[in-house]
């Protein structure tokens, strides 16, 4: 029997894995800098808490949740995604104490999807969280942060922008929605007719063309906003135009989870097609609420890591590589020399050695072959003199150098050898 890795999951090796791990470094990196710290949660979780915060209507719970039963019969969930977690955590070790508090997160997310270009059952989502505050500072940083990571890495991005108002807002807007949809229900999908009666703001989210085209014409929600949301949103705005960060005002964005009050935004890059939204948030005040904590507002967002790296494969950005180096002995003689080398060079470069040794020619062939740049040929004049010589595996070029002159000059971190 031949296994295979389970439809809608791949596994992430070689250069794919490079470009993860840099955008990931990447976004850590600037998280620090405003100063988010991290947290690491449980892949799975009671599936009541995803129940719970994303919505009864919302796809994930309807259709697209990995849930099974432990062997106590608790009903567990793989976590669809971060936001719901980070809260209960939040809750659960009385974190809020020290609100606001800003953090990030990364790791695996669960969708039973039709899996297709840009959507799998398993991704990757590198996402973010501040909680405790209503300053819609905490909105800007957040949409701030998150564009700076995709402007560090070189993908582009079309920044679209709502506010999806508070409960009584909202409230008022769903019924004016609704007397709007009831007049196109026979020109609706059969999901939606039946959704809309439950929650109408889903239908604006439906990615049918039929749907669209109706829901294009529907009014606006930002028309129906409350005092108290629309000061929210204009300050919000107020601070995006300072700094000068480009947006798109859409009405019809919703999001896809039902947790959004006020601000929702989602980062497009259209070179990916139907799947384009490469990262999306927005603030949740009900959240901590509707899981039994006490009122904390918060705001987020998360990014789909797959996504970035399929743009980044596109745009061949290769970062800068790390140079590779091979120690080889000529013969079996100069092994403890040239193990005590490998030792030392390890402290600095990427340094292998040419396991199952046979000669000096087969190691150099499973240099090339490792993708190594140079290789470190030591003989028993080498030792004798206390020098190794290196060898350029690009151009073919070789030099000696003192072992002493050669360990510093990698320690100053150069890959300059003249060669
Ligand atoms: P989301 O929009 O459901 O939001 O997911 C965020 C990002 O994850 C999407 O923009 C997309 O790039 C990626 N993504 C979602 N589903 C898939 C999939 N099946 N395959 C590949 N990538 C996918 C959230 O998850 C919220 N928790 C974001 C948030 C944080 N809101 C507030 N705080």
């Amino acid at each position: 029997m031949n296994y295979k890795a389970p439809k809608g999951t791949f596994d992430i090796f070689g250069k794919k894995a490079k470009i993860y791990e840099k955008i990931e470094n990447v976004s850590k990196k600037i998280m620090n800098l405003y100063g988010f710290s991290q947290i690491r949660t449980p892949i799975f979780e009671d599936a009541g808490l995803f129940v719970r915060s994303l919505g009864e209507t919302s796809d994930v719970v309807q259709k697209e949740m990995y849930l099974f039963k432990d062997k106590g019969d608790r009903l567990l969930a793989l976590r669809p995604e971060g936001t719901a977690p980070v809260i209960r955590a939040i809750i659960e070790n009385k974190l809020a104490q020290n609100s606001p508090i800003k953090l990030f997160y990364t790791g695996q997310m669960f969708r039973y999807e039709r899996p297709q270009a840009g959507r799998f059952r398993q991704f990757y989502q590198f996402g973010a969280e501040i909680v405790g505050t209503h300053d819609p500072i905490s909105d800007f940083e957040i949409i701030d942060s998150s564009i700076k990571i995709l402007k560090e890495l070189g993908v582009e991005y079309e920044l679209h922008l709502n506010s999806v108002g508070c409960m009584d807002c909202r409230n008022v807007y769903k019924e004016v929605l609704l007397t709007f949809l009831k007049n196109h229900e026979n020109e609706l999908c059969e999901n939606c007719k039946t959704r809309m009666y439950k929650n109408p703001l889903r239908v604006l989210d439906c990615k049918e063309d039929q749907c669209k085209l109706i829901t294009s014409a529907a009014p606006k929600i930002t028309d129906y906003l409350c005092d108290g949301c629309k000061i929210h949103f204009e300050k919000l705005q107020s601070y995006l135009k300072k700094f000068k960060i480009e947006y798109i005002l859409d009405p019809r964005l919703v999001r896809g989870l039902d947790y959004y009050t006020k601000t929702a935004f989602e980062a497009l890059n259209f070179s990916l097609g139907s799947q384009n939204a490469v990262l999306g948030g927005g603030r949740y005040d009900g959240l901590a609420e509707e899981l039994g904590g006490k009122n904390l507002p918060g705001v987020g967002f998360a990014s789909g890591i797959e996504r970035l790296v399929t743009i980044l494969e596109r745009l061949d950005k290769t970062y800068e590589k790390e140079h590779k180096f091979m120690v080889i002995p000529v013969t079996e003689n100069e092994f403890d020399f040239a193990l005590e080398f490998l030792a030392q060079l390890r402290n600095f470069v990427c340094s292998l050695f040419p396991y199952d040794y046979k000669n000096l020619k087969s190691s150099m062939k499973l240099a090339s072959k490792l993708d190594c740049d140079y290789v470190v040929l030591i003989g028993q004049d080498e030792i004798k003199n206390n020098m190794i010589s290196l060898k350029n595996l690009e151009n073919g070029q070789q030099k000696s150098f003192s072992k002493d002159e050669f360990l510093n000059i990698i320690s100053n971190e150069r890959c300059n050898f003249g060669l």
